[in-house]
């Protein structure tokens, strides 16, 4: 789970900022949110967008880069200032301490240095805000063993049923560039998509990302695959980390939905996720794509560690292979089971409506909105008899 923290940074020497720009990217708990080349315009940079963290590069001015110290946290007093200097002489940081920055840098920056700054700042903010400290992000790849498996059905809900509480701000991402169908199963018609952030990523900053956004009544932000097919293209592994990166300093869970084709892009977020489901039936072709899957990923223990096998449409015929013969095919534990409601899921796509809101009490919803809480770590409680009446098949998890 990561929590970034988002920067803004002024320094009116150009090799210095590149730098510093160099470093920041490099650093996958920053984001960079502004950078500026003039202290005077600094202050209504912070003052725009709000950046955790102000980085101020002293050398061009160190009167001005002082005093400008106390402007911004005049304007932002919840923003932490950090500093910057090729020089060592006492005065300097003595004088920039007490002015307010919290953190002295020697020029050139290093990334270890700006690292471990970052890192005191996030315990000193955590310790401060203690409980109301906003919770790190959790990417959420749902991924599916084969065509038709039920993935994007599994990531829409469990979106819905992560955006139902209060507590989390959830992006749904469609991933499934060429045919990806997120869009029509929240009925919405999105005005920018994947497409249009990867273009601009290069300028991206929190306020455009969020206008890039279509909010949909559930609560859930979609970014949606690309409209036209040839723009697929422009979302590349390196893109999408930084869109993510992004996502992370404001969100609470990112679900993605990925292709089946296991592209750079899809395995670019396979390697970003915290929870990877892989969505699979109880048929053969289904559970020997896990095995190969699971065979690729040898070579990836990051990814195959963080897997787990989701089994949908349970119950849907008397032929399927039992859950115990799944499991020693694959392998692996079960770790959740989503039951076959056909009637309910024609309904729910072809109305383009979430599950909790067409049916909140179906089997699937419930199964769909444990599965949300088991992600998020929340324990059912065993005397509560509202929660245990509503389990399905009496999984937490399907321990198997
Ligand atoms: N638990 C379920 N019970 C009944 N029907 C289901 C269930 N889950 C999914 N379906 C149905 O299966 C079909 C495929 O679902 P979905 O589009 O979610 O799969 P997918 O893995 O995303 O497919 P694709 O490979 O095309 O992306 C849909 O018609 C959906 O309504
Ligand atoms: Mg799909």
């Amino acid at each position: 789970m990561a929590n970034v923290l988002r920067i803004a940074v002024v320094e009116p020497d150009d090799s210095n900022r590149e730098n510093l720009k160099a470093v920041l990217l490099g650093l996958e708990t920053v984001w960079l949110e502004a950078e500026c080349s003039r202290y005077e315009f600094f202050v209504d940079v912070v003052e725009q967008t709000k950046p955790e963290i102000s980085l101020i590069g002293m050398d061009a001015d160190p009167a001005q880069a002082t005093r400008l110290i106390g402007d911004v946290l005049a304007k932002c007093p919840d923003t932490t200032v950090l500093v910057s200097s090729r020089s060592t002489d006492g005065r300097l940081i003595l004088e920039s301490m007490r002015a307010g920055a919290k953190e002295f840098l020697t020029e050139p920056v290093k990334a270890e240095d700006l690292a471990t700054a970052i890192q005191r700042i996030r315990r000193h903010t955590a310790g401060t805000k203690g409980s109301t400290e906003r919770q790190g992000c959790n990417v959420i790849a749902v991924a599916g063993a084969t065509g038709g498996v039920g993935a994007s059905s599994i990531a829409v809900n469990l979106a819905c049923a992560l955006a139902a509480d209060d507590q989390n701000s959830v992006v749904l991402a469609d991933l499934d560039l060429a045919l990806g169908d997120a869009d029509v199963f929240l009925d919405t018609i999105p005005e920018y998509s994947l497409a249009d952030v990867a273009q601009n990523v290069e300028r991206l900053d929190l306020t455009l990302l969020k206008k890039s956004l279509t909010k949909h009544a559930s609560g859930v932000h979609l970014l949606p695959r690309p409209m036209q097919l040839e723009d697929a293209q422009l979302i590349t592994p390196d893109r999408l980390q930084r869109i993510f990166g992004l996502l992370k300093t404001s969100f609470t869970h990112i679900v993605v939905d990925l292709s089946k084709g296991y592209s750079p892009v899809d395995m670019a977020a396979l390697r970003m996720a915290d929870h990877i489901l892989m969505v699979t039936q109880l048929d053969l072709p289904c559970l020997r794509n896990v095995v190969r899957l699971m065979v690729t990923f040898d070579d990836e223990p990051e990814i195959r560690e963080k897997i787990r096998v989701v089994v949908n449409r349970v119950g849907q015929d008397s032929g399927q292979i039992s859950l115990k013969k799944a499991r020693e095919t694959v392998g692996r534990d079960i770790y959740w089971q989503v039951p076959n409601d056909y009637r309910v899921m024609v309904e729910v796509r072809n109305n383009g409506v979430p599950l909790l809101e067409h049916a909140p009490k179906a089997g699937i919803t419930l199964s769909i909105g444990q599965l949300a809480d088991a992600l998020c770590g929340k324990e059912p409680d065993s005397d509560d008899s509202s929660t245990k009446g509503r389990r399905w098949l009496n999984l937490w998890p399907a321990k198997s």
